[in-house]
C-alpha cells in the first residue's frame, strides 16, 4: 500500500472544508447528511470543526459489490431526520463516476429541503458520468483505488489514518 495523502494532509484537507462550508453558511441552521458507511471518519472530524446550529443524519448506500468493481446501487433513506425547508449538506467520502452523488441528492430532494449542496473529501480525475458536482471538495486524486479514513475495500481498512492507493499486490482473490 502506498500513502497518498498522511494524516496531516488529511487533517488540513478537513479543515478547508469547513472553512469554505462555514463561508457559504455563515451562522445558519445546517442540516448535515452523512452517507454511511464511508463518511463516518469524515463527518466526525469536520462537525467538530462547524460552529452553526448544526443537525446531523445518515443515510445508507449500499452497491452489491466485493470488490473495486460496484454493482447496481440501493439508497435507504430510512434513517434521514426531517429535512423539511432545511439547508442540507451531503456528506460523502469521494465522488467517483458521481452516480452515488445524483441518485442520494435526488433522493434528498423528495424530502422538501430548502437547498442541498454537497462535500466530498476526494475528488477522483476524470471520472464523471454524470452532470452533478460536490459543490466542496477538498483533494483532486488520481483514478486509483484508495481506502483508509473511512474508505473501504471489501469492509475493510476504514480505520486507516491516512489516505492509501491499493496496489494489486493488496487485492484479495475475485477482486
Ligand atoms: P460514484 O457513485 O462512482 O461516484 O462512487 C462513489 C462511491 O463509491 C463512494 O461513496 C465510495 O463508497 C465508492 N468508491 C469510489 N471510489 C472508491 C475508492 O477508490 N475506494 C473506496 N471506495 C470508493
Ligand atoms: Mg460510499
Amino acid at each position: 500500500m502506498k500513502i497518498l495523502l498522511d494524516e496531516n494532509q488529511v487533517r488540513e484537507g478537513v479543515s478547508r472544508l469547513a472553512r469554505e462550508v462555514t463561508a457559504q453558511y455563515g451562522e445558519a441552521p445546517l442540516t448535515l447528511v452523512g452517507v454511511m458507511t464511508g463518511s463516518l471518519v469524515l463527518v466526525a472530524d469536520l462537525i467538530r470543526q462547524l460552529s452553526m446550529p448544526l443537525r446531523v443524519g445518515v443515510v445508507q448506500a449500499s452497491s452489491y459489490s466485493q470488490g473495486t468493481e460496484r454493482g447496481p446501487l440501493s439508497i435507504d433513506t430510512g434513517m434521514v431526520i426531517d429535512l423539511a425547508g432545511r439547508d442540507v449538506l451531503l456528506v460523502d467520502d469521494i465522488f467517483d463516476t458521481g452516480h452515488t452523488l445524483e441518485k442520494i441528492v435526488h433522493a434528498l430532494e423528495q424530502h422538501g429541503p430548502n437547498s442541498v449542496r454537497s462535500a466530498v473529501l476526494l475528488s477522483k480525475e476524470g471520472r464523471a458520468e454524470t452532470s452533478v458536482r460536490p459543490d466542496f471538495s477538498a483533494f483532486p486524486i488520481p483514478d486509483a483505488f484508495v481506502v483508509g479514513y473511512g474508505l473501504d475495500y471489501r469492509d475493510e481498512y476504514r480505520n486507516l489514518p491516512y489516505i492509501a492507493v491499493l496496489e494489486e499486490s493488496d487485492l484479495g482473490e475475485g477482486a
